[in-house]
């Protein structure tokens, strides 16, 4: 299977149209962005890391009957992915609060959820991807109100699932971001899972193995992703 035109290209990977209108090519850039893109760099190796990791939690994930996106890997840094129509909404889980909750609300930094919490945002970047809710999702004419009970459920799911897959490999799935399209219909997960759209941290030390090492300049962050690909892979 070849790329033929490029579809679209966000700020970590793009996407190329195939001779098969159902399936396109998912391509991982090494390129690193965080903050809606105002903090840039390209981190070589990243974008195979992401490629394997992703590879290995969608197949993962399929295995329990979660619809994926996801195909096959073709190459270190590309997949065949089935050609979705994007529902523009992040969803977030969160199962220990830190990040941009910390900020809004009066958890404090580095405790366990007694309850996950769900969070939509708008995938737009001119915006800063703002926080919205379903009757916003609904009025923006994102999705329907059945879309969003699907991609809660499976957001439970993933969680679940995701979760104890971590934390037998000595990891803490702390939060987690989704994206959703529908394919011939079915909704289903798109994008990556990968420690670019998670916050991983090991159990015992709580060292942060994700994009929080590039976001906050702490270094380290191809041996961070190697590590989680290292207690993941087999
Ligand atoms: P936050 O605490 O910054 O809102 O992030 C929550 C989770 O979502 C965290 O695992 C990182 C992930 N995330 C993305 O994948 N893309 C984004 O643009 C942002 C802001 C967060
Ligand atoms: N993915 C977003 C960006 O590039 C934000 C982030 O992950 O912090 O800019």
């Amino acid at each position: 299977m070849e790329k033929k035109e490029l579809l679209c290209e966000g700020k970590a990977k793009r996407l190329f149209s195939t001779e098969d209108p159902d399936l396109a090519i998912l391509e991982f850039k090494d390129d690193t962005t965080a903050f809606d893109g105002s903090k840039k760099a390209e981190i070589a190796g990243k974008g195979e890391l992401n490629c394997s990791i992703s590879t290995i939690l969608m197949d993962y994930l399929e295995s329990y009957h979660v619809p994926t996106h996801f195909v096959k890997r073709l190459s270190p840094t590309e997949q065949i992915v089935k050609v979705v129509d994007t529902i523009p909404i992040e969803v977030v889980m969160r199962n220990i609060a830190t990040g941009s909750l910390v900020k809004r609300l009066p958890f404090e930094d580095g405790k366990q959820l007694t309850y996950p919490i769900f969070e939509l945002s708008l995938k737009n970047d001119e915006l800063g991807d703002p926080l919205i809710n379903e009757y916003h999702a609904y009025a923006l004419d994102l999705c329907t109100q059945e879309d969003i009970r699907i991609m809660f459920r499976m957001t439970a799911k993933i969680n679940a699932i995701l979760r104890s897959f971590f934390e037998r490999r000595g990891l803490i799935l702390v939060d987690f971001k989704l994206e959703f399209g529908r394919h011939k219909n079915e909704l289903m997960l798109t994008d990556e899972i990968s420690p670019d759209s998670c916050r991983i941290w090991d159990k015992k030390t709580r060292k942060k193995l994700d994009k929080d090492r590039f976001r906050f300049d702490m270094g380290g962050m191809e041996q961070a992703y190697q590590e989680v690909l290292d207690r993941i892979g087999n």
